[in-house]
């Protein structure tokens, strides 16, 4: 006996059988082969059902015909009420034809009554499996759980960090930028007061003008770079457009936006993803690709916004496209995968690599983004 069986004081079974003779007979055949059980007998379809509405039991042993119920109905009340319990066929008569039906339609096993030998390793399998069965739904759902958790998670730090970055792509905007501006002020009525023959003084005053002037310029460079404002104020085009400009003057890389749409001032989840997502390409083709030219297309087509990166460089690989340590593809994936969209990754050797992002324009994911604001900030 296996040590699970033991382990369990009392196998519970419910016997549906309407001669207690044979009642008898099964009880000695699972007692003779060692079985620690209890079993409950009931001879009729009202009692058969009654019982199993108490509670399900580890395992059904049945006849396979009895004045008020036939084996075929008995199994289907089994299997509605309790799907997961074996169900065994413990009969006098049962042709090989209808043996192979019952199992087809879900009986567990069957065993003949002038064959009880066969009724104890029958059971035990039945119970190992059935084990089994329950072991892999459990795992199966707790890693679905605990992926939705993950998910929730990610959804959940991404938009935290969109808003962080946004809050202070604004006070470093406004706040240093309005004081850098009246300290400019400031300053031109100093200089304008200053004694008209000291040279050196007006110099000065003139350095430091042009030294807040490129300060002002670089915290409107700092609060782009946190999140452009243009995303917000202008549509998600003119977001592309502006990153791929500051791509192609740094790099060098010729950078392309072509498109038909206009009007691109979407909601912020949707311009937030495309726009990251196009960051990330952007990052790894400076990275990887050894490109000189990168086309981005953004159409709409079914109800779905496209966003297409594609680049001349060498090509990313299969391995590299399903690796699970490639975290930034990763990344791009649960972007989209989020607002209920998919992204395809494609690469041939020394022929580019082009990746396509597809988001629905309204998505049901969106509502759950939003459901944060109200648990954890206003
Ligand atoms: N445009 C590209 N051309 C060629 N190879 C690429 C391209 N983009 C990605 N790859 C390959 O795919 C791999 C996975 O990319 P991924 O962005 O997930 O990781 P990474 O850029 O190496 O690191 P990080 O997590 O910092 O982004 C890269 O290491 C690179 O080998
Ligand atoms: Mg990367």
């Amino acid at each position: 006996m296996n040590s699970a069986v033991r382990a369990k004081a009392e196998i519970d079974i419910l016997l549906l059988e309407d001669s207690c003779r044979d009642v008898e007979l099964v009880a000695h055949a699972l007692r003779r082969g060692g079985l620690g059980f209890k079993v409950e007998h009931v001879d009729s379809k009202r009692a058969f059902i009654q019982r199993l509405n108490q509670r399900a039991p580890d395992l059904i042993l049945s006849d396979f015909s009895l004045p008020t119920l036939d084996g075929y109905t008995a199994l289907a009340i089994a299997h509605k009420k309790c799907p997961e319990v074996p169900f065994i066929f413990v009969s006098g008569t049962l042709g090989e034809e209808t043996a192979i039906e019952t199992l087809k339609k879900g009986a567990t096993d069957y065993v003949l009554k002038e064959r009880l030998v066969r009724l104890v390793p029958s059971v035990q399998r039945a119970l190992r499996e059935a084990r089994e069965r329950t072991g892999r739904r459990r795992a199966q759902e707790q890693l679905r759980r605990s992926h939705k958790q993950l998910r929730t998670l990610s959804d959940y730090l991404q938009y935290v960090r969109e808003e962080e970055q946004i809050r202070i792509a604004r006070e470093v905007h406004d706040e240093l930028g309005q004081s850098l501006t009246g300290l400019k002020l400031q300053l031109t009525w100093l200089a304008s007061r200053l004694p008209k023959r000291s040279k050196p003084l007006h110099e000065k005053a003139r350095s430091m003008a042009a030294h807040i002037d490129e300060t002002i310029q670089v915290v409107r460079r700092i609060a782009t770079e946190l999140r452009p404002g243009v995303l917000d104020t202008a549509g998600l085009l003119a977001a592309l457009e502006w990153q791929a400009n500051a791509f192609q003057t740094q790099t060098g890389i010729v950078c392309e936006v072509k498109t038909q749409m206009k009007e691109t001032l979407w909601d912020q989840d949707l311009n937030t993803a495309f726009f990251r997502i196009f960051q990330e390409a952007l990052t790894n083709i400076i990275r990887h690709a050894k490109a000189t030219k990168v086309e981005v297309r953004l159409a709409e087509a079914r109800g779905q916004v496209v966003l297409e990166v594609t680049d001349n460089g060498r090509g990313i690989s299969d391995a590299e496209i399903h690796n699970t340590k490639s975290i930034g593809l990763l990344g791009i994936r649960e972007r989209a995968a989020l607002l209920g969209g998919t992204v395809r990754i494609k690469g041939g050797r020394g022929k580019g690599t082009a990746l396509t992002a597809r988001i629905p324009k309204t998505s049901v994911a969106r509502t759950r983004l939003h459901s944060h604001e109200n648990s954890h900030h206003r």
